[in-house]
């Protein structure tokens, strides 16, 4: 294939080339009225999510967890948390989604345990060099009573990344002092983790998004490092905590587990990886069957980034035969809206609080529909955020006293953190909570602005978000999009320009009109007046048939 030329993987499972929907339990729909969304809610909204037309549901957390992180903190991966309902409540759900042809992935999380984990207690309570403290990374400590950390490590969410315990050992904790990292070269591990795995599956479900993939096993040393350990950098992430060799037979491990199950299940990575040879091995043949692209969403509004981008992970991941992933949203990063509104639409901020620079509203939304809509024409699987079908904004001036992110208490404020992302969504205009739940109860603040973006008011009306996340959704699939093949026709600084599956695809990312090809027929714009005079306007992308 040229340079010019490039496809995802050719395999025909349904993940290669599926739009994946992400929802976060707590801000999708609230069934009970306590003001946290919950399992309940996700089975009254199936209806929903099935219009948009996607192929799969990715869950966050909604495990037994005393929420130090939102539910990444688990403290019994084998039932529901109270607040987001029961197992009968998940099998329902997961019952309905299945009998409407979608598909339903969990997520897993290996890194660490709560520090309400039976194991954990189990842990503090028991003595240095026992069994029980063999399942953590419990060191002595440096100095000439061990009253140093063991090493210079930081956690990702500020701070640093132990803790000490009451008899003066310290555990690591990569996150929040609530969350200690596992020992992943204790067998024991291993074969619990399998059976969790297990576990889901027998229940049935279709695949597990593996949180911290590229944390799992740190450096026999545990070194100091000097490089930075930020999660949410972009960067290479080669400390000695990150993407070491040995992880992968963890993985090799678990792709076994999942063929018992007939071969149809799959493994996403959440792997802040790069360069993308690296984050390519996560995907090789015999271990995960997708990685997130976490590059594509860090470049920004910049063309020859995308298409840099673009190339780099497609020709990666045709070199170890896996499909490539595309996303640009998540729950732990600023919406996509709002970051492709500000100045300077590359920039990365960690949150976004009152005191910073405010994001332009409708540029950012322009830019973030035609974003999606490149998305959504490239070869490969598509990744969305709730919310984002409805063009939601982060938001960017919740009161400090609401924020619940570890990250921005441990950093001192210094980071606003990712609770602007998962503000819950906004169902109906005129209800309290804009319908989020019964009651009106919602777990953060919303913003005015979700009333004029909620569901009620842009189901039916044509050139709303919704309406246009559909049609793209649709036309991708009549198409073939996920499984066709990109051939460039132009990439400069100011435009993309390619053609997959009959589809041409052009983004205008300048200041000026480009003028479109002749006798094309416009399938999709990124908004109503994308097309004028036969020219696509700037922050603007067009599918030409
Ligand atoms: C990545 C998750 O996406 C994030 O929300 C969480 O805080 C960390 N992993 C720790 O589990």
């Amino acid at each position: 294939m040229s340079p010019e030329t490039r496809t995802s993987s050719t395999g025909s499972s349904w993940w290669n080339d599926a739009v994946i929907y992400q929802i976060y339990p707590r801000s999708f729909a609230d069934g009970n009225g306590d003001g946290v969304g919950d399992l309940v809610g996700v089975y009254e909204h199936l209806d929903y999510l099935e219009k948009l037309g996607i192929d799969a549901i990715w869950l966050s957390p909604f495990y037994v967890s005393p929420q130090a992180d939102a539910g990444y903190d688990v403290a019994d991966y084998r039932d529901v948390d109270p607040l987001f309902g029961t197992l009968e409540d998940f099998d329902r759900m997961l019952d309905s989604a299945h009998s409407r042809g979608l598909k339903v992935i969990v997520d897993l999380v290996p890194n660490h345990t709560s520090s309400e984990h039976e194991w954990f207690r189990a842990a503090l309570a028991s003595p240095p060099g026992s069994h029980e403290r063999a399942r953590y990374m419990f060191r002595d400590g440096k100095g000439a009573s061990g009253e140093l950390a063991p090493n210079n490590w930081e956690s990702v969410f500020g701070g640093p990344a132990w803790t000490r315990a009451a008899d003066g050992q310290w555990y690591l904790h990569l996150f929040d002092p609530g969350q200690p990292d596992l020992n992943w070269r204790n067998a024991e591990i291993v074969d619990e983790f399998k059976d969790i795995l297990r576990f889901w599956l027998d229940r049935g479900v279709d695949g597990f998004r593996v949180d911290v993939a590229h944390g799992l096993i740190k450096h026999d040393e545990l070194p100091d490092t000097t490089g930075t350990m930020a999660l949410i950098e972009g960067g290479g992430n080669r400390g000695p905590m990150w993407d070491q060799d040995d992880v992968h037979d963890i993985y090799r491990g678990w792709n076994s587990v999942l063929t018992e199950y007939g071969g149809d299940r799959m493994l996403v990575a959440e792997a802040w990886v790069s360069p993308a040879e690296r984050l390519s091995r996560y995907v090789r043949p015999d271990e995960m069957q997708q990685a997130f692209n976490f590059d594509f969403m860090t470049v920004g509004w910049d063309a020859p980034g995308l298409r840099r981008s673009i190339d780099g992970a497609l020709e990666t991941n045709a070199a170890v035969g896996a499909t490539t992933t595309w996303v640009l949203s998540n729950h732990d990063v600023v919406r996509h809206a709002s970051r492709f509104g500000l100045e300077d639409p590359t920039s990365w901020p960690k949150g976004i609080g009152a005191e910073d620079e405010q994001p332009l509203v409708a540029l950012g939304l322009n830019r973030a529909r035609a974003a999606s809509l490149l998305m959504f024409a490239l070869p490969g699987s598509a990744y969305i955020f709730e919310g984002e079908e409805l063009g939601l904004p982060e938001h960017t001036t919740l009161p400090d006293e609401t924020r619940q992110d570890p990250a921005f208490a441990r950093t001192g404020g210094d980071e606003a953190g990712r609770d602007g992302c998962r503000v819950p969504i906004p169902w109906q205009s005129d209800k309290p909570g804009f319908g989020f739940g019964p009651t009106g109860k919602t777990w953060l603040p919303q913003p005015e602005i979700f009333g004029e973006l909620a569901v009620d008011r842009q189901d039916g009306v044509l050139d709303s978000t919704l309406e246009f996340y559909r049609s793209a959704i649709a036309v991708r699939g009549e198409h073939g999009l996920g499984s066709g093949i990109l051939k460039w026709h132009a990439a400069t600084h100011v435009m993309l320009d390619f053609e997959n599956s009959g589809v041409r695809v052009i983004v205008n990312f300048g200041v000026q009109p480009i003028p479109l090809p002749d006798g094309r027929e416009v399938l999709v714009t990124s908004d109503a007046d994308a097309v004028v005079d036969g020219a696509l306007q700037p922050n603007r992308a067009v599918w030409l048939g």
